[in-house]
């Protein structure tokens, strides 16, 4: 990797303030000056200092984010405001991205990373990663929305949805339920509810897998993820779901 991209990656400036920190002779490998952006380092094994202090390289990055109902799950838009506006620039600089997407009015859970091989993982249906919803649904949602929710219900578009688990928490005029799917089709939560006949008024993420959104986290804070939680979806996505 070049010295000015690891840099610039690591959060010293962008690639123009890196060249003129690199100019200054403050940096150097192996403990040789190196001013040239061009040069190559191994950012394993070689030992990069700037003014002394050694650079910590990392490659990826894990945050957990409560997703407020007004950003839309995406890295950058002309119009709208997105998850990644919100990021601090020194985590902006690993550029994060959203692992699938909740609509713009979800709330919750949202993991971003640039670990793609990870947000693939999180998201295929292969793996079978469970996704826990609440949701507050306008009318009686009943056990035979439950029966029919864990056969499977047809969308508009004529997709079959895998078994899903559905608890009534509190059914009335307006109904709290939680539902932990499998897969992430477009809407599909408010998709399934519509499919039978109801209308999903709010809904939050609160689960991947036994990953739980922190309650520490109001909307719209984030916190990077902690080496256990890691480690526990690197594992949960390791084989597929046979
Ligand atoms: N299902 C939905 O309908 N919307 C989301 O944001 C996530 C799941």
């Amino acid at each position: 990797m070049r010295i000015d991209k690891l840099l610039a990656n690591m959060g010293y400036g962008t690639r123009k303030e890196v060249k003129s920190l690199l100019k200054g002779g403050t940096v150097h490998v192996n403990e040789s000056p190196v001013k040239n952006g061009k040069t190559h380092v191994d950012p394993e094994e070689d030992v990069v200092t700037v003014a002394g202090e050694k650079v910590e390289y990392r490659r990826f990055i894990y945050l957990m984010m409560n997703k407020p109902g007004d950003l839309i799950s995406a890295t950058e838009d002309q119009n709208e405001w997105t998850v990644v506006d919100i990021l601090q620039p020194e985590d902006k600089v690993f550029s994060p991205f959203p692992v699938g997407r909740l609509d713009k009015d979800t709330e919750g859970l949202l993991l971003l990373t640039n670990d793609g091989q990870l947000s693939h993982r999180l998201t295929s249906p292969k793996k079978g990663v469970g996704k826990t919803y609440v949701a507050e649904v306008a009318g009686e949602v009943t056990g035979d929305d439950a029966d029919a929710f864990e056969r499977g219900v047809t969308l508009d578009d004529g997709y079959v949805t895998r078994p899903a688990n559905l608890h009534i928490i509190e059914s009335g005029d307006i109904s709290h339920v939680e539902l932990v799917i499998t897969e992430g089709k477009f809407h599909q939560v408010k998709r399934m509810f519509e499919a039978r006949g109801k209308k999903v008024t709010r809904l939050k993420r609160v689960k991947m897998g036994e990953l739980v959104l922190d309650e520490e986290l109001e909307p719209g804070e984030y916190r990077e993820l902690r080496e256990n939680e890691i480690e526990y979806l690197h594992t949960i996505t390791s084989k597929d779901k046979g």
